[in-house]
Order: C-alpha cells, then sequence, then structure tokens
C-alpha cells in the first residue's frame, strides 16, 4: 500500500490536472448547445397561437415544448421561471385563461389560442400590480427566484377563493370559502420558496386582499 508521500503530486501534473478538469464543462456547455431542443420544424413540430400579455404569437415549435419552454426559449419572457421542471416547485407560474397553472406541466401546443399571462404581464416597473407593490412593501423575497411564480400564483388564488372553489382547509363546502391566513397558507403550498420567506408573503396576500392577519 502507498504512503501518503508516494501520492504527492508535482505542482505541473496538478495544473495538467486541472486544466483537464476545467475542460470537461467547457465541452460538456457545447455539446448541450449545439444539442437542438425544439425542432423549428419537422414531422414533429406543429403551429400554435398564443397570446402572451395581450401581444399574439404565433408560434412553430417542437409538440414536445413546454408552456414554460416556450416562454422562456422562443419568447424570451424570462420571467417565469423554471426551478424543478417536474410541478414541484411553482416557480413556473403563469396565468392561463385566468387560471395559475404550472407552466412546465404543460404543453404549449395544448393552449391554442389562449390568453397567457406572465409575470412582465401582470405590471410595470412604473406601474406595479397591487400584489407586486405587496410583495416590494412586506420584503415578501430575498433572492427573487421563486418571486414571478408566487406573485402571479397569489393572484390567481385569491381569484379561486373570489369564485367560490374551496381547498383542502375549507370547513364547509357548500360555503364560499373566507379569506383567512389559513387559507393562503394551504392554497400557496405549492409554491416553494428556498428563502423561507414566507411570513412576508402571507402579509403581502393579507394585504391585497384587504383582510386582517
Ligand atoms: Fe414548474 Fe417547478 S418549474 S413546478
Ligand atoms: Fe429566494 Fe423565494 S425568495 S426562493
Amino acid at each position: 500500500m502507498k504512503t501518503p508521500d508516494e501520492f504527492t503530486i508535482s505542482r505541473r501534473g496538478l495544473l495538467k490536472a486541472g486544466a483537464a478538469t476545467a475542460s470537461v464543462p467547457a465541452i460538456g456547455a457545447a455539446a448541450v448547445a449545439a444539442a437542438p431542443t425544439r425542432a423549428a420544424s419537422g414531422p414533429g413540430s406543429s403551429t400554435v397561437t398564443l397570446r402572451v400579455n395581450g401581444k399574439t404569437h404565433r408560434l412553430v415549435l417542437d409538440t414536445r415544448t413546454t408552456l414554460l419552454d416556450a416562454l422562456r426559449e422562443d419568447l424570451h419572457l424570462t420571467g417565469t421561471k423554471k426551478g424543478c421542471d417536474h410541478g414541484q416547485c411553482g416557480a413556473c407560474t403563469v396565468m392561463v385563461d385566468g387560471r395559475r397553472i404550472n407552466s412546465c406541466l404543460t404543453l404549449a401546443v395544448m393552449h391554442e389560442g389562449a390568453k397567457v399571462t406572465t409575470i412582465e404581464g401582470l405590471g410595470t416597473p412604473g406601474k406595479l400590480h397591487p400584489m407586486q407593490a405587496a410583495f416590494v412593501k412586506h420584503d415578501g423575497f430575498q433572492c427573487g427566484y421563486c418571486t414571478p411564480g408566487q406573485i402571479c400564483s397569489a393572484v390567481g388564488m385569491l381569484d379561486e377563493i373570489a369564485q367560490g372553489i374551496p381547498s383542502h382547509v375549507t370547513a364547509d363546502l357548500a360555503a364560499t370559502p373566507q379569506r383567512t391566513t389559513v387559507e393562503f397558507r394551504e392554497r400557496m403550498s405549492g409554491n416553494i420558496c428556498r428563502c423561507g420567506a414566507y411570513s412576508n408573503i402571507v402579509e403581502a396576500i393579507t394585504e391585497v386582499a384587504g383582510v386582517k392577519a
């Protein structure tokens, strides 16, 4: 068995090894960049028309393209985030025809003619949506990665309560759901915040909902 001294690596040898290791991600990145993720045309492609934030877009997409990828990669609306890409974090939440959905879990071609609202369409820097303004006021974020999804989800969630849609914590399914922090926390449980800004997020939602915490 070798002693620790026998494992000694010369400085030149170490630099060579480091350079070789450093080149691995570069080669990997080039390979990924060259690999087509979505065919622009061909037997697997399809045309879809989406009305996104008030503008109509006609896209030719590989039919396997998720709505999230169409928004980010084709329309360059990168406000919508890709966290898990598996429907588990809520970072990709957008509104489609007035309902909040995880855009990573649905194919773009399933939404022909749909009205899509992303965080870019909710408000503008000069005129924030009330939910955006409340998140700023209550410090409802730290790194901000989950925030677009949280805000879109919160807007959709309040609409769902207004429409009388119950949740798992609604005690009386026959009555109109109440706008309580218990309801907010349950209905926002699909939006994960790694920074743990939950209490401030609930404060922001509570203010927009016009109720006392
Ligand atoms: Fe869609 Fe996480 S990226 S739920
Ligand atoms: Fe960082 Fe939510 S603010 S993940």
